[in-house]
């Protein structure tokens, strides 16, 4: 499951549109049925409507009806090659507490091929919601 999820991850990369930054991101979310919707960072030349991978994996899935996920996969780096990991940022940590329990699964991959694994509790505690 980890290593198919980390493999649609790392071929988003060569989609990311990051003209900007030239720092490509690439997201794969693992839905509850076992479906996988992809994601890549789409940004803009006033850069506040850019899109980070992990929200538009997200938005894809939520858009087509799906709101149970089990586990979402992240990598990213300067000119899509990976380095470090590459944790989500803050506004998709609480783009994940919207939909995902606490145990929601974040995994992270560096160039050594070491991973790190997360609960959505760990990364985002006492998160708000309505
Ligand atoms: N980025 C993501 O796609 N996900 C994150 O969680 C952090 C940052 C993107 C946004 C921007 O296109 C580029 O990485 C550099 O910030």
């Amino acid at each position: 499951m980890k290593s198919e999820l980390f493999k649609k991850a790392e071929s988003m990369l060569k989609f990311s549109y990051s003209p900007y930054s030239h720092f490509c991101v690439g997201a794969a979310l693992l839905c509850t049925d076992g479906t996988i919707y992809t994601g890549c960072n789409i940004e803009n030349a006033a850069y506040g409507p850019s899109n980070c991978a992990e929200r538009t994996a997200i938005f894809k899935a939520v858009s087509e009806g799906k709101k149970d996920f089990v586990a979402i996969a992240i990598v990213g780096g300067k000119n899509g090659v990976i380095e470090d990991f590459c944790p989500p940022c803050g506004v998709c940590r609480q783009v994940l507490a919207e939909f995902c329990k606490k145990d929601f699964l974040i995994l992270l991959k560096d160039k050594k091929n070491q991973v790190k694994e997360f609960t959505l509790e760990q990364l985002l505690p006492e998160s708000f919601s309505l």
